[in-house]
């Protein structure tokens, strides 16, 4: 092997710094690496190797010429969110059939991740705990097909049997965007009137935490990363990134259980690769929200928390040599820690280095919009008071609601 290109849509920096993991993998291979993306940059700084930028909307077809023209012998995707892993799904089947190997979860398989009313079909089949649901069909709301005048009063009638609140979910779409709170049959009155564009599920509404794990592998030997705590369900959707996340050593939550029966999915479905589970855990189970068929905003937690690191394992799965470096499951080893801050300038980048296990803080810019910076650090056991003073010294630049609860999961007993 001696090319391999990566594909990737987001910025490469959210990658930052696990994806230099690589270098040593692909010396030791004798192969060099060229990121085909769409978004951002990707200096030396940020990618180990060459890259060649597309335009915003390249297509399938587009990546394929790309890779080809550049001569690689094998792909790894690194995709996201969900509609450019879908995109990289169509680029393996074609570059796979032009014989270049790419990792990457199967179309058929992705297409179903993709989708949230078919992957609570799935997780049904598995017998894995997910909300209870109907779907909304927009087609049949908008009278854009065949006309179904009873078709809301069987919608109002299914939702007053899940019981409220309830959300509306498109089945498309990540980090909460178009989800809507429906408290009462009003809300969903209301809802319905202003007739969605979108098929969505319209989902029960739980109280309990959020939390999210990354499940990594291939051909039936998977490894189940560490678990992400992400915030507190129950209301309407905050933004992914806006509680404090975190990995927490200390506890175990009994989440053995459902790891296995999301590992058996992952083997059932053929999974190549990274999928990214977000769930929430109320009364002792776990209630998968959704499969997410890529790496995930959890990645870079769960890799520093201690669990093997994901770019590391896809080239491992290309060459062969994944499963015997495959942990079946991976358990927190320290605390990893991730919240919103200011934007860092390179001044309070060194202070932060030289104060705290710096994982890496940049700005966050989803599409298009800066979300300020976020903070990404590990805390060892043992090191905790030192930790929590050197970020009560750097001054406001962790909001103080972040550093509050940061002392919380850190001291408990100060509580
Ligand atoms: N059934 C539910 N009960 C309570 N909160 C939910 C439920 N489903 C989703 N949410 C909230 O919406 C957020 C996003 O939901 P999710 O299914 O992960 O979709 P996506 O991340 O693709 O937007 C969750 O993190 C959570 O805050
Ligand atoms: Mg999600």
């Amino acid at each position: 092997m001696q090319r391999i290109a990566f594909l990737r849509s987001v910025d490469i920096r959210r990658a930052d710094p696990h994806l230099h993991g690589i270098a040593p993998a692909l010396a030791a291979l004798g192969a060099e690496a060229r990121l085909f993306h769409t978004h951002g940059d990707a200096g030396p700084d940020l990618f180990p190797g060459t890259s060649e930028k597309l335009h915003p909307g390249a297509t399938p077809d587009e990546f394929v010429d790309r890779v080809r023209a550049w001569g690689a012998d094998a792909a790894v995707a690194i995709s996201l969110p969900d509609e450019n892993a879908l995109r990289d799904a169509v680029v393996k089947t074609k570059l796979e059939a032009l014989g270049i190997r790419t990792v990457m979860t199967p179309l058929a398989a992705t297409r179903v991740l993709c989708d949230k009313w078919e992957t609570k079909r799935v997780l049904e089949s598995y017998g894995i705990p997910t909300p209870p649901a109907v779907l909304l069909d927009s087609d049949l709301l908008n009278d854009r097909t065949l006309p179904v005048p009873a078709y809301p009063d069987a919608v109002r009638l299914a939702a007053r049997d899940l019981g409220y609140p309830l959300l509306a979910k498109p089945l498309w779409d990540s980090t909460s965007m178009g989800i809507a709170y429906l408290p009462d049959p009003a809300a969903l009155d209301r809802h319905l009137a202003a007739r969605p564009q979108a098929h969505a599920v319209l989902e029960k509404c739980l109280s309990g935490r959020l939390c999210s794990v990354d499940i990594v592998g291939a051909d039936g030997h998977y490894t189940v990363m560490p678990l992400i705590w992400t915030g507190t369900a129950g209301g309407p959707p905050a933004f992914t990134f806006e509680d404090l996340r975190h990995a927490d050593p200390t506890r175990d939550d009994d989440f053995a259980p459902t790891a296995r029966r999301l590992v058996e999915l992952c083997a059932g479905l053929g999974v190549e690769g990274s999928v990214n589970v977000d769930m929430i855990h109320a009364d002792g189970v776990y209630h998968v929200l959704e499969i997410n068929p890529r790496i995930g905003g959890a990645t870079t937690l769960s890799i520093a928390a201690g669990g093997p690191n994901t770019f590391v394992a896809l080239l491992d799965i290309l060459t062969g040599a994944w499963p015997t470096r495959a942990p079946a499951v991976a358990r927190a080893e320290r605390f990893a820690i991730e919240c919103l801050t200011a934007n860092p300038t390179p001044a309070l980048l060194a202070e932060l280095r030289a104060r705290i296990d710096l994982v890496t803080c940049h700005d966050l810019v989803i599409d298009g919009h800066d979300h300020g910076g976020i903070l990404t650090f590990t805390v060892d056991p043992g090191d905790e008071r030192r930790t929590m003073k050197e970020l009560t010294a750097l001054n406001g630049f962790v909001p103080a609601p972040m550093l509050d609860k940061i002392r919380r999961l850190l001291l408990p007993t100060a509580r």
